[in-house]
């Protein structure tokens, strides 16, 4: 399977803060933004990924990321000229895909769970169909809306509805097949003029062949959307970093559990960090002792 972040978008919602950069390399407290959907992919075990932003951005993420060979893992990276909808990221990734599966995540989506490592590799595995999540959240509204029957079968989704059907909202991460391309292409833009991942997936649902994850009180999902969900992702990451002692989407930690660095690159990538923190728990990570078992991102 190879993963795509969609990272372009306009960022008005956060101005000014992203009048001149883009909103997926704003800080989460100690790291960019697309650190955290960087390390869900890599949690998937997913090693080749295509990252897609503005003509006006694209050149920043290459810059922080580069090709990913220093994480063992390989990046490209793609120009989204308009944001004409999240659906374009599979017309516009057809040919980095080429005949694999396909996970899509925002750039701006951040993740944190107890069991999230299980639940991603086990969605990564697909072979048919689609895997959507649903996350109970208080006013789904701004969000695609799944409605489930009482076996987890998908009955409905709905992009923003106003009278939502369910509390259960989908983030932005999506598994698919390699139909994906094809249907992503005959999807018309709805009226804000936006090719819809909501009608994506609708397509899946209508085959049968979509499958629903619910997530439970265990998986947190944070929006960036505004300075004040921003701010409060921020200050998530902190308070559960200083208590664990555990790093939220610290890549560099992940690409050394899963094997594709080894410790000396993982000291070597910590030597221009050491003033911070961060660099100093990645020196802590080469030397300790942790299970596998333990991998939290
Ligand atoms: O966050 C999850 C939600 O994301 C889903 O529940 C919705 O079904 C889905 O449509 C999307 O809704 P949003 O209203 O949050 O989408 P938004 O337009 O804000 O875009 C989400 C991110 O993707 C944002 O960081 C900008 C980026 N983007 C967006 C569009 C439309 C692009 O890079 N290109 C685009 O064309």
């Amino acid at each position: 399977m190879k993963g795509i972040i969609l990272a372009g978008g306009s960022g008005t919602r956060l101005y000014p803060l992203t009048r001149s950069i883009s909103k997926q390399i704003l800080p989460v407290y100690d790291k960019p933004m697309i650190y955290y959907p960087l390390s869900v992919l890599m949690l998937a075990n997913i090693r080749e990924v295509l990252i897609i932003s503005t003509p006006r951005d694209i050149h920043c993420f290459k810059a922080l990321l580069g090709d990913g060979s220093e994480l063992g893992m390989s990046f490209e990276y793609a120009v989204q000229e308009e944001p004409n909808g999240l659906a374009e990221a599979f017309i516009i990734g057809e040919d980095f895909v080429g005949q694999s599966n396909a996970a899509l995540i925002l750039g701006d989506n951040i993740f944190y769970g107890s069991n999230l490592s299980n639940t991603l590799l086990e969605a990564s595995r697909i072979e048919s169909g689609g895997v959507i999540f649903g996350c109970p959240v208080r006013d789904p509204r701004a969000y695609g809306v799944v409605e489930i029957d009482e076996n987890h079968k998908a009955l409905s989704i709905e992009e923003k509805p106003e009278f939502p059907k369910s509390s259960l909202a989908v983030p932005g991460l999506y598994f698919f097949d390699n139909q994906v391309f094809e249907i992503a292409k005959n999807v018309k833009p709805s009226e804000r003029g936006e090719k819809e991942i909501t009608s994506v997936i609708d397509v899946y649902l209508k085959q049968g062949n979509l499958h629903v994850e619910v997530t439970g009180r265990g998986l947190a999902w944070l929006d960036t959307g505004t300075h004040e969900s921003l701010n409060n992702a921020a200050n998530f990451v902190e308070a559960v970093q200083k208590r664990q002692g555990l790093y939220i989407a610290c890549i560099e930690e992940i690409a050394f559990r899963k094997g594709y660095i080894t410790k000396q690159q993982l000291l070597d990538l910590a030597k221009p960090l050491l003033k911070t923190e961060y660099g100093q728990y990645m020196v802590e990570v080469a030397h300790s002792v942790y299970e596998k078992e333990i991998i939290t991102a």
